[in-house]
């Protein structure tokens, strides 16, 4: 093998290492959907957000979880990858006259910085909260962690409500479930 052979091989495999790096650091991709507004109120009741709550919505979408949080009282921050959507939020809570307590973050949830939170709000799925379930669990004692749909695997929830809703995207009823654990909680085996 000549070095210039050597020096392609070698640059094409430090790339592809940096790929695979990549794609393992990442979390798993969450698509879009949306919490319906009374699905999005018994989240807020389950964890019983108020004015002196710092409430944390990762994957905020519209903002609509945030915005229907300042509208109790609390500050909220809304964190989202996709610009259009963290535009979207602002604008949305801008209307609704909460901007002041509200701050959208345009970035990535899995790197959030999370330590100010007493309570995360969050409608992403199982892998998603899997993968974020350690962070989760060293939050401040006393935080919640309400999620539309998904549990955290092998956290043992506080309480779990169901409800009948209409799903936003069909038109169609549909049950929705909302979990709520209590940090530090109870892991099941
Ligand atoms: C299922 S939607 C939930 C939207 C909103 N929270 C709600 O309940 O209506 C998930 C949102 O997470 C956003 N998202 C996906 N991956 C993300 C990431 N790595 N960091 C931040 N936001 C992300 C999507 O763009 C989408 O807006």
């Amino acid at each position: 093998m000549d070095g210039t052979t050597f020096g392609a091989r070698f640059a094409g495999t430090v790339i592809i290492a940096l790929l695979l790096a990549g794609l393992l650091s990442a979390g798993p991709p969450v698509p879009y959907s949306e919490t319906p507004p009374d699905v999005v109120e018994a989240m807020l009741d389950l964890a019983a957000v108020g004015p002196e709550d710092v409430v944390y919505d990762l994957g905020c979408g519209d903002g609509r979880i945030a915005i229907a949080a300042a509208r109790r009282g609390a500050h909220a921050v809304g964190i989202e990858i996709d610009p259009a959507r963290a535009a979207t939020a602002r604008a949305k809570a801008k209307a609704a006259g909460v901007a002041e307590r509200v701050r959208i973050v345009e970035g990535d949830l899995y790197e959030a910085d999370l330590s100010a939170a007493t309570v995360v709000a969050a409608y992403l799925g199982t892998l998603p909260l899997q993968k974020l379930a350690p962070r989760l669990a060293q939050l401040r004692d006393g935080a919640r962690v309400v999620s539309h749909d998904f549990a955290i695997p092998g956290a043992v929830p506080a309480q779990v409500k169901r409800l009948r809703t209409i799903d936003p995207h069909t038109d169609y009823p549909r049950t929705a479930t909302v979990y709520l654990w209590t940090v530090p909680w109870r892991t099941s085996p």
